[in-house]
């Protein structure tokens, strides 16, 4: 069984972060999301794996490498433009060479792995596997209606949805669906629809079995699924302590500070994870909050929120609270009169200031 990742796409919901980043290396815990993704096929017994890429894949690449860091050997396959996830799945046919396989969306989330799904898949070999999640949005995802157990239709993001079941970024599929991917053609939005390509086998009077997955999962494309992504995986970290810690800071909870980390007159209240070589002098770093590499914090409160490495925030009045803040930006109060607001912010940032 092989497995395909798709890496390419644009991520314009999380500018400006994704101006300059892959929306698949924001990090979730200092990790970034695509790695969760490759870590799941892995544990699913999957090595021989196809990352989709486009026109960030320079970073890709550099991130991920050969794959050996896992145990894995990684293709990358090229994708002119975001034409669709079943274009993905068309252009990726030679790798895939007629074995089944396990297709990954490279910024989704879900925290019980998906071992017994594709165990299952191999055992039972339906045309496809899907799996899919009760929403409360589901306008926002493809949708799926289910009659007695068995997948009936598959809209992508319908207007009015006829079901609060979402389909989850990850599908395992046997080689009919090249004929589909090959069949269907681009929807309203220009682009060939995996929810298309699915409903042609369920057509053609093929077996697509649903499951509904436990626990939980997160499409990491916008801020608060980030942050909700962040929170729910710090929730299960494993505290320890490889940095330093002065006699007048306090750790408490669950708490991981990286090599090289200097926490100093500060309190840090878990579930945190502070990056490697970071300083936090006289500072609050509260509940759910990732502290990138290299991350500089001084006399400033911060909670629920990720700081991307580099960055640099002092001396501010009031708390940060659910943000995410960019690599190397630089936050910070001058102690001068007349007081005001000064920004060099990029294109798309949000700041919001409350009373
Ligand atoms: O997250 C689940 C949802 O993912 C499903 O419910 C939808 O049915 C499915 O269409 C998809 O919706 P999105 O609109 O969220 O897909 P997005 O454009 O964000 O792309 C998902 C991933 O695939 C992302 O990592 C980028 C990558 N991608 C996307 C396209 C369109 C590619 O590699 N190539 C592409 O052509």
């Amino acid at each position: 069984m092989k497995g395909l990742i798709l890496s390419g796409g644009r991520g314009t919901r999380l500018r400006p972060i994704t101006y300059t980043r892959a929306k698949q290396l924001v990090p979730v815990a200092n990790k970034p999301v695509l790695f969760y993704g490759l870590e799941a096929l892995v544990a699913a017994g999957i090595r021989d794996i196809g990352i989709v890429v486009g026109d960030t894949q320079a970073e890709i690449r550099e991130a991920v490498g050969d794959g050996a860091r896992w145990g894995a050997t990684v293709t990358y396959i090229e994708q002119d433009a975001p034409r669709g996830l079943a274009h993905a799945v068309l252009i990726s046919e030679a790798f895939i060479g007629g074995e089944p396989f396990v297709m990954y969306l490279g910024d989704n989330l879900l925290n019980r792995g998906i071992a017994g799904f594709v165990e299952e898949f191999a055992r039972e070999r339906p045309a496809a596997q899907i799996l899919l999640a009760r929403v409360p949005d589901p306008q926002m995802f493809g949708v799926a209606e289910l009659a007695n157990g068995r997948v009936v239709r598959l809209v992508e993001k319908p207007a009015e949805p006829r079901s609060d079941l979402a389909l989850v970024g990850v599908y395992m599929f046997g080689p009919s669906v090249f004929d589909a991917v090959k069949a269907i053609r681009p929807s309203a939005r220009d682009e060939l629809e995996i929810t298309d390509a699915i409903q042609h086998l369920v057509d053609a009077g093929l077996e697509v079995r649903p499951h509904v997955v436990d626990g939980w999962w997160k499409d990491t494309g916008k801020l608060e699924d980030i942050l909700e992504a962040n929170r729910l995986i710090l929730d299960t970290i494993e505290p320890r302590i490889e940095g330093t810690v002065d006699d007048a800071s306090r750790v408490e909870g669950k708490v991981i500070v990286s090599p090289g980390a200097i926490i100093e007159r500060s309190v840090v209240r878990g579930p945190v994870v502070i990056g490697a070589d970071a300083r936090i002098t006289h500072a609050y770093v509260g509940p759910f909050t990732a502290i990138g590499d290299r991350v500089e914090l001084r006399d400033t409160e911060i909670e629920h929120s990720i700081v991307l490495e580099g960055a640099r925030i002092t001396d501010l009045a009031n708390r940060i609270e659910d943000s995410l803040i960019g690599r190397h930006v630089v936050i910070s109060r001058l102690p001068v009169r007349p007081s005001a607001y000064r920004f060099m912010l990029g294109d798309n940032s949000e700041v919001s200031i409350r009373w």
